[in-house]
């Protein structure tokens, strides 16, 4: 027993936790849903890995400003007094308009990556994972992410290295933010694998080159800026670098020069001797870099891909008919038309339903190092797959090639509680908005609140932030049919919604996310 206990642990073959979460359901997507189906967006902007902003050939790479941008956000930390960290500071004014934060890379970075909408998942979460997946995306190694970043509310104390600065500062520097003299050597190294020197914020270390393949004139520290490898190293080893922070012209900049041979070249040696020690040495810095955080902040385990994974799941109440749609992803695995996929779905009446689902295509993740098949869980043909409101559903199970699906026997619990109902409405799908929110509520169910969590809203500095609004309870009971009854709300915004319910003390999740423009929002029956 003991040893088939480690066998499974050491396989991970546990999963990290138990679907479904709210905000470790979402920092998953993020995390390993990169390209292909229902990729959550982030992959887009670095792949090919010399996409710039600047364009093609203006010798920058997203790639590498997103590196630059979250190191510069997390070395404000200072390990004495638990201050400062990755926690998305960098996107304000008061940060990027310092002599130590020069250049647009920082601006570009949190434009693309906030674009990016995520509910439950920080500006700074945000930044640390599209970091992960632009190393893992251009040659890097898999990097472990953890979630729960907590976003600043405001600038932090400077203290980014300089490049003229002496090896005593950087040394000071790197110790306030953490890292010993020997990881600030692999850190330099391991982040000037990409990017380089561009001359306007540097045009003392990067000369004009009038060259229309780096219309930016940027002094790329490797021969593979776009790429990640050993380069860094290797070219500096050999005595060929064009590193402009070793080989500039003004050696008051050499900052890398100094760095580089702080420990008698110790460290770059066995980089360039090992591009795997290289590569895991990185990984584990780019780990610390991005886990470095104001003290307080609790960052979660480990986010490692759910095996089975229910995904986009939607119930809407049409009359007698509870409609269910979404999608399920199996990580690992590759499309197969061979394979069957059931769906055992569980009842309020002790029924099981069997559904076989249609596959609705492939992701990958981490440069294609792992796959995953996504199934829908709506029949071939249809648009939802159309329950019995009476029996509802209490979950699901899977079976894929004969093999069950069930969390370990805790299955895939959906809750029918409190679903939004094809009743809802608008009146005026224009500005000033005007609809009206039903939400279908099981009788028996009794919750003590039902209120709707807007999606995507934000403080004046770019946070999420909670906004609540409650549906009233019906003063008569309004039956949509025999088991559910309708709770109402006038709106008057165009924003989205999740529903949401108190039972008994507990939050009851809706998986739906309803607004105004919400798919099957129609126009209200005008009163003759
Ligand atoms: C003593 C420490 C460091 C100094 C003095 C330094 C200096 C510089 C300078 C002057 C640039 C040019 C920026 C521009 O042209 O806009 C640069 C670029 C860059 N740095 Fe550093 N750096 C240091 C450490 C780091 C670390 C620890 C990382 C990440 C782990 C990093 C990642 C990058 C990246 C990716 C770029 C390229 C940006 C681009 O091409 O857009 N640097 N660095
Ligand atoms: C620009 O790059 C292309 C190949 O990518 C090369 O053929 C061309 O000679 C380069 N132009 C200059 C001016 O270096
Ligand atoms: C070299 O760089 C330093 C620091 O930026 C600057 O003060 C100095 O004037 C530069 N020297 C030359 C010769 O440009
Ligand atoms: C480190 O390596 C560089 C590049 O090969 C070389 O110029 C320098 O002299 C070396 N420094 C030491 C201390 O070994
Ligand atoms: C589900 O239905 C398929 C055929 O459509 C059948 O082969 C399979 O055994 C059924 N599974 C269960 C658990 O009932
Ligand atoms: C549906 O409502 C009827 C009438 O209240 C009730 O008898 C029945 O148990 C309910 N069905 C389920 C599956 O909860």
């Amino acid at each position: 027993m003991f040893s088939l206990l480690l066998f499974f642990s050491a396989l991970g073959v546990a999963n990290a936790y138990v679907w479904p979460s709210q905000t470790l359901d979402a920092l998953e997507s993020a995390r390993w849903d990169q390209n292909g189906h229902n990729a959550v967006g982030f992959a887009g902007f670095v792949v090919p890995c010399d996409l710039a902003l600047q364009g093609f050939h203006s010798g920058r790479a997203n790639v590498a400003d997103w590196v630059r941008t979250a190191y510069h956000d997390m070395a404000t930390h200072n390990v004495e007094d638990g201050t400062g960290g990755l926690d998305a500071s960098i996107r304000f004014s008061e940060e990027t308009s310092r002599a130590e934060n020069p250049g647009d890379g920082f601006r570009n970075t949190l434009v693309e990556v906030t674009s990016i909408g995520i509910a439950h998942v920080s500006i700074a979460d945000k930044l640390a994972v599209a970091t992960i997946l632009a190393i893992e995306n251009c040659g890097g190694p898999e990097i472990p992410f953890r979630g729960g970043r907590v976003d600043a509310g405001g600038p932090n104390t400077p203290g980014v290295p300089e490049p003229q600065q002496d090896l005593q500062s950087h040394i000071a520097s790197f110790a306030r933010q953490g890292f010993t003299p020997t990881e600030m050597i692999g850190l330099v190294a391991c982040g000037h694998t990409f990017g380089g020197v561009e001359h306007a914020p540097f045009p003392g270390i990067s000369p004009e080159m009038d060259d229309p393949n780096n219309t930016l004139s940027v002094s790329h520290f490797d021969t593979t800026f776009a790429h990640f490898d050993n380069n860094v190293a290797t070219e500096y080893m050999s005595g060929t670098t064009q590193n402009p922070l070793v080989v500039g012209s003004n050696d008051t900049t050499n900052s890398d020069k100094r760095i580089f041979a702080s420990d008698g070249n110790v460290t770059m040696k066995s980089f360039a001797d090992s591009p795997e020690l290289f590569a895991s040495t990185c990984s584990n810095l780019f780990a610390r870099m991005l886990n470095t955080v104001p003290r307080g902040v609790q960052l979660t385990d480990v986010i490692t891909p759910l095996p089975v994974k229910p995904s986009k799941l939607q119930l809407t109440m049409s009359g007698n008919t509870l409609k269910m749609s979404g999608e399920v992803r199996f990580w690992n695995m590759v499309a197969d038309p061979q394979r069957t996929v059931f769906m055992l779905l569980d009842d309020h009446a002790g029924g099981t339903r069997n559904v076989t689902l249609p596959a609705a295509g492939v992701s990958t993740a981490t440069g294609g190092r792992y796959n995953a098949a996504w199934y829908t869980l709506v029949p071939q043909s249809s648009t939802s797959l159309a329950l019995d409101a009476a029996a509802g559903v209490t979950g699901m199970r899977f079976v894929v090639d004969g093999k069950l699906e069930d969390q370990g026997g805790v299955g895939f619990a959906v809750q029918d509680g409190v679903v939004f109902s094809d009743t809802s409405c608008y009146t005026s799908n224009q500005e000033p908005f005007k609809w009206r929110m039903d939400v279908a509520v099981r009788n028996g169910l009794n919750p003590t609140r039902v209120y709707l969590t807007q999606i995507g809203s934000t403080d004046s500095t770019g946070r999420e932030i909670a906004i609540e609004v409650d549906v009233p309870p019906p003063a008569m009971p309004v039956a949509v049919n025999v088991n559910y009854s309708i709770w109402s709300i006038d709106m008057t915004d165009g924003n989205f919604y999740n529903i949401e319910a108190e039972v008994d003390g507990r939050k009851l999740i809706g998986n739906d996310v309803f607004g105004y423009g919400a798919t099957g929002l129609k126009a209200c029956p005008t009163s003759t």
